[in-house]
């Protein structure tokens, strides 16, 4: 066994398969170097993680992705490059700058018609989505402010057809969702997201660990079942 921490071994792991599978695609450096320019905080997917959103999207056969939390449009990208030429993307940002900033990056890039950012709360506007007449999506990727997960997972599913996929980030926060403390609200939220995922009979779903700047995160993949 190594005596190299748990820690570092994680990351030297998580290097080695991004460097494997790395992209050369300018549209994901003119992403991050749009977040880097304006000082948006890097909590954006890890390029494993875009990876891997692209290649689920690619075996969905998905036309129609809803992203929930866009910050500077780098997830967005991927799920864009999944689902060109045709396919298209809409991703939810409640922070103007940040719509801006993506916004911006996604029109330097051959994607920019594929996707189409709406800024607002991601609550207010999903209803209205759902009110407007616009599910099915194809994929759905729960992202924005961990205190809404379960309501986000409600509207997900208003906005899905049998068949969805429902994706969300940040489900395990280093073990810190398992059993947290009373006054921990976004912690509480992902817990309760997470047992839903469980127990609702209309999903049948999985969290895959993932490796984070130096601890294990999560992303949920849930499928939703035709109705019984
Ligand atoms: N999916 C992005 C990262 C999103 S970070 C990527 O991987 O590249 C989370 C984003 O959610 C932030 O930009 C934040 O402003 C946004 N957000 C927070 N609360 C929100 C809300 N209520 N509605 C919509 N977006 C929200
Ligand atoms: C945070 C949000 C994220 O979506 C993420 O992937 C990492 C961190 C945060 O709000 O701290
Ligand atoms: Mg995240």
């Amino acid at each position: 066994m190594s005596t190299e921490n748990l820690a570092d071994r994680l990351g030297r792991i998580d290097d080695y398969v991004a460097h494997l599978f790395r992209s050369d695609d300018p549209a994901l450096a003119e992403a991050l170097a749009g977040m880097e320019e304006n000082n948006l905080r890097r909590i954006n997917i890890s390029p494993n993680g875009g990876r891997l959103l692209y290649l689920l999207t690619r075996i969905a056969g998905a036309r129609r992705v809803l992203e929930i939390g866009t910050l500077g449009g780098y997830s967005a990208l991927w799920f864009a490059r999944a689902v060109a030429p045709e396919g298209r993307v809409i991703t939810l940002e409640a922070d103007p700058r940040h719509a801006r900033v993506a916004r911006a990056s996604i029109d330097r890039t051959e994607l920019a018609g594929n996707v189409e950012v709406r800024s607002g709360d991601a609550l207010g506007t999903m209803d209205a989505m759902i009110e407007g007449g616009e599910a099915p999506f194809d994929v759905i990727f729960i992202d924005a402010n961990k205190d809404g997960y379960p309501r986000y997972l409600e509207a997900a599913l208003q906005l899905s057809r049998p068949g969805t996929l429902i994706l969300a980030d940040n489900v395990i926060r280093d073990g810190e969702v398992i059993h947290p403390a009373a006054g921990e609200a976004e912690q509480r939220a992902v817990h309760q997201f997470n047992a839903r995922l469980a127990e609702d009979p209309r999903l049948e779903a999985i969290i895959l660990p993932t490796i984070g700047r130096g601890f294990v995160d999560g992303i949920a993949l849930a499928r939703v079942r035709p109705p019984s």
